[in-house]
């Protein structure tokens, strides 16, 4: 059997600090009936000051590390999926790395804004399937409430903060193991959802600007796609999914996909009233949820996927 690799732990850190929908009415003008009815979104974790992207990733990585009961020595890479870094440079991943005390092998940033995850699973997973690594941490963590235009009432109630991780490992049968990922993007639609600012351009960081409606379009079409992509590359069919969990950005993008895939709501893992959108630590905080609370088992197949900035999307299919 070709080497193919497994999630063997997941983890998460959630700020504590949330911020309800009736406690942003009072910074924009807006209601809890309108961000309930047009998104689904009740709460958003929101970090406090002087905590950073890696503080979350760091935690996140600490709570996989124990799911998975693997030691920090275990691990020979981390690839940490995020939009808000602590800084333009070093990596993110490396401020982890070295907060976890490790001191071999490779760490290093992917930025695929909310589709961050799966690109990073995706890097991960084809690490340990060339034989270039053998144990992955892959992390999606971030801080969008530092680059919110909090006067742009049409972005800043989607967003939140949090971070969480998995632990990737070779796979030993295929009970548990990653089938596959696939990867998209179309830059003709970068001017549709991006940051008014970076380091060549502003020297500024910037704030989110989004057509909203464009992108919610484009989300529905591309994500009921790239979920048929990955049933049909796994000769699997839509009955055979147990649970999807999507990119959590919209509780009517969720819906949307879900009923064009014919699944039911209740096997969909639904966290975007709790954790708002946190882009590229959405998945694996959904996944966490689902797996801690029970409702994930060993041995279910679940299809994850997600949309973003780019725009960037894309899936994976995973027997846990
Ligand atoms: O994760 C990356 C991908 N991102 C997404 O998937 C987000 C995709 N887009 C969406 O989720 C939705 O388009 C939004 C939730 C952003 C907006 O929902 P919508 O149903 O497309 O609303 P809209 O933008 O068409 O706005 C409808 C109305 C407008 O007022 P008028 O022009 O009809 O008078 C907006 O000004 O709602 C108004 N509005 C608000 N009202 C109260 C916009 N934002 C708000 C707000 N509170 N926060």
């Amino acid at each position: 059997m070709s080497i193919r690799s497994r999630i063997v732990g997941c983890g998460s850190w959630l700020p504590e600090r949330v911020m309800t929908n009736a406690e942003l009415s009072t910074i924009v003008d807006t209601t809890d009936e309108w961000i309930v009815e047009r998104t689904g979104i009740r709460q958003r974790h929101i970090a406090a000051d002087g905590e950073y992207t890696s503080d979350i990733a760091y935690k996140a990585a600490l709570d996989a590390l124990k799911h998975a009961g693997a030691e920090v020595s275990d691990i020979d890479m981390i690839v940490l999926a995020t939009t808000t870094p602590d800084q333009t440079f070093p990596s993110t991943a490396t401020k982890v790395q070295a907060m976890l005390g490790m001191e071999k092998g490779a760490a290093f940033d992917v930025q695929a804004v909310c589709s961050g995850f799966i690109y990073a699973l995706a890097v991960g997973d084809n690490f340990i399937r060339t034989g270039q690594a053998e144990k992955v941490l892959v992390i999606g963590a971030e801080i969008f409430s530092r680059i919110l235009d909090w006067e742009d009432r049409g972005t800043c109630v989607l967003f939140g903060d949090g971070g969480a991780a998995v632990l990737l490992d070779r796979a030993i049968d295929d009970t548990s193991v990653i089938l596959s990922t696939h990867l998209h993007s179309d830059g003709r639609y970068n001017d549709l959802l991006y940051v008014d600012g970076g380091p060549s351009t502003t020297g500024t960081v910037g704030n989110i600007r989004m057509s909203g409606k464009e992108v919610f379009r484009h989300a529905v079409v591309n994500l009921a796609a790239v979920a048929d992509e990955a049933l049909a590359a796994n000769n699997l069919s839509r009955d055979d999914i147990d649970w999807l969990v999507p990119h959590q950005a919209n509780l009517r993008i969720l819906s949307g996909t879900a009923r064009k895939l014919k699944l039911g709501e209740d096997r969909v893992v639904i966290t975007v009233d709790r954790h708002a959108n946190t882009s590229a630590a959405s998945i694996p905080l959904a996944l966490d949820v689902a797996v801690k609370d029970g409702r994930i088992k060993p041995g279910q197949l679940i299809l994850m996927e997600a949309m973003g900035g780019g725009f960037t999307w894309g899936s994976a299919l995973v027997r846990m």
